[in-house]
């Protein structure tokens, strides 16, 4: 569990007391009985660390719709499918990355999760740099998600389904190096925009499609077949209700940024006092948070950085918020532009970086992290602000208020008033994202939070 010495090195920046707990606590059996004990001893800090880390928002994950889903499918032996690495921002990725799992789980077959392109770095609008003349090959699936996490599920969840971390745990199966390829389009889905129409065909038409390309019997065994990057494919309305709430749980961000996350949320706590309680996992009186996307990979639609900056204040003083998170992977001079309009109109800003002043260890932990990992741990904190402000043609804004919408309360008045100036895409007590758009439908109804 505590292989990497970076997650190490985390733990003990959160807390000495943190690190042994955490230790002796995977040796101990009799958990309950031990954590009270335990719990005397530890700091305030360390306390509330680990208790938002074991505190997910929206309880934690019930897998039982997942295990109904792969009791119900037909696994066909030898059958290996693989996607293509998908390139952008967490919420692009995690979609890509759901939407093949799915797909390998519609086709009942042993599936090779993708790899990641890693953005220009220097260049953050570049999000697919050329390797070369060669193919794209990409970075592990840890480089963004909590690897250990998603085995651990699909493993009690959904052990039928066979997976391997990358092709190169099968070097020595010379039958599937190379790959046949399989599409949506291919085996003759009828899509609504990028939406499958008709979830129940799927299966008979993707087996009937292999078995019309490679007769099984006369096909290698094992197969593989390889799909270009599948995105918002799937109707989460499809299905058992519980499943498009936990599916996409599978996939959370890395762990050292969750780590982080936790910290800033500590000193958020203690430099702002928003009330913030780390054993519960989201709390409507807390503090607002923002997402900014005006960074230089923003897609044309989204409204310019002086519309977005107007927007947001104007919503944050309609709420007579005196401060706010602001989650965005903006430049420095940017920011500072933002926070001189807000204090112009009584409100500060906090960004991620603010609340590892005074952490010289996180401050570098965090610089150290790649410009899209930074953002998980925005992610992070946006999920348990009090009430969110996000757009709705993003995926990242999506997956919050998705997830926060299973909340407890979440049904409960609304913050902001709906105004014309600045139309509502989707709005409930603790989110609302701003829009009005076909894409933004199309993310409501495909997203997995
Ligand atoms: C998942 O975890 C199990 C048990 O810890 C391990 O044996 C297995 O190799 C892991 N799977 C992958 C794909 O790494
Ligand atoms: C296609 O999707 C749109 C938007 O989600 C929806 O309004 C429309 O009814 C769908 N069309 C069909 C034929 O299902
Ligand atoms: C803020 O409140 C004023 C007065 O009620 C209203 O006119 C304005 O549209 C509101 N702004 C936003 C962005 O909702
Ligand atoms: C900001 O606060 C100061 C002092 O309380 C007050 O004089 C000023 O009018 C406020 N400005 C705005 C835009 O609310």
């Amino acid at each position: 569990m505590l292989s990497s010495p970076r997650l190490v090195h985390l733990l003990k920046l959160a807390g000495p007391a943190l690190m042994i707990v955490w230790l002796i606590g995977y040796l101990v059996s009799d958990k309950p009985a031990y954590d009270n004990v335990v719990r005397q001893f530890r700091s305030e800090k360390d306390l509330f660390i680990s208790d938002l880390m074991d505190n997910e928002v929206g309880g934690p994950l019930d897998g039982t719709s997942i295990s109904e889903l792969c009791a119900s499918k037909t696994w066909m032996p030898g059958l290996m499918i693989s996607c293509d690495p998908p390139s952008g921002g967490f919420g692009q990725v995690k979609d890509a990355h759901l939407n093949c799992i799915r797909f390998a789980i519609e086709a009942g077959a042993e599936l090779v999760l993708p790899r990641i392109i890693r953005r220009d770095e220097k260049k953050i609008a570049n999000t697919r740099p050329k390797n070369g003349n060669g193919p794209y090959i990409g970075e592990f699936i840890d480089y963004l998600f909590d690897f250990e996490h998603l085995n651990q599920t699909l493993s009690k969840h959904c052990p039928q389904l066979h997976f391997y971390r990358s092709m190169d745990e099968l070097w020595d199966v010379p039958q599937v190096q190379s790959a046949r390829k399989i599409s949506l389009q291919d085996i003759g889905v009828i899509l609504n925009g990028s939406v499958i129409q008709d979830m129940a065909s799927l299966p008979e038409q993707i087996k009937s499609y292999i078995d019309r390309t490679e007769s099984p019997e006369t096909r290698p065994f094992p197969i593989r077949f390889k799909a270009d990057v599948i995105s918002s494919a799937f109707p989460t309305a499809y299905g058992n209700p519980d499943l498009s709430k936990n599916f996409g749980r599978i996939l959370r961000p890395r762990k050292d940024a969750r780590i982080l996350a936790a910290i800033a949320l500590y000193n958020l706590h203690k430099q702002y006092n928003p009330n913030l309680d780390s054993r519960q996992d989201l709390q409507h009186a807390t503090f607002p948070g923002l997402h900014l996307r005006t960074e230089a990979d923003a897609a044309p639609q989204f409204p310019p950085f002086d519309n977005q900056v107007t927007t947001l204040l104007e919503l944050v003083t309609n709420s007579s918020a005196e401060f706010a998170f602001v989650a965005t992977g903006e430049t420095e001079e940017r920011r500072r532009a933002f926070t001189k309009r807000a204090k112009a109109a009584n409100v500060t800003l906090v960004f991620k970086q603010d609340l590892m002043l005074d952490e010289p260890e996180g401050r570098e932990l965090l610089e150290q992290l790649t410009w899209d990992q930074r953002a998980l741990v925005d992610y992070e904190i946006m999920k348990r602000a009090g009430f969110t402000v996000g757009l709705g043609e993003s995926r990242f804004d999506w997956n919050i208020a998705l997830r926060r919408s299973a909340v407890p309360g979440a049904d409960g008045e609304v913050r902001f008033p709906t105004t014309n100036e600045s139309p509502i895409q989707y709005q409930d007590r603790y989110s609302t994202l701003l829009g009005s758009s076909e894409k933004g439908q199309t993310l409501q109804a495909t997203v997995w939070p």
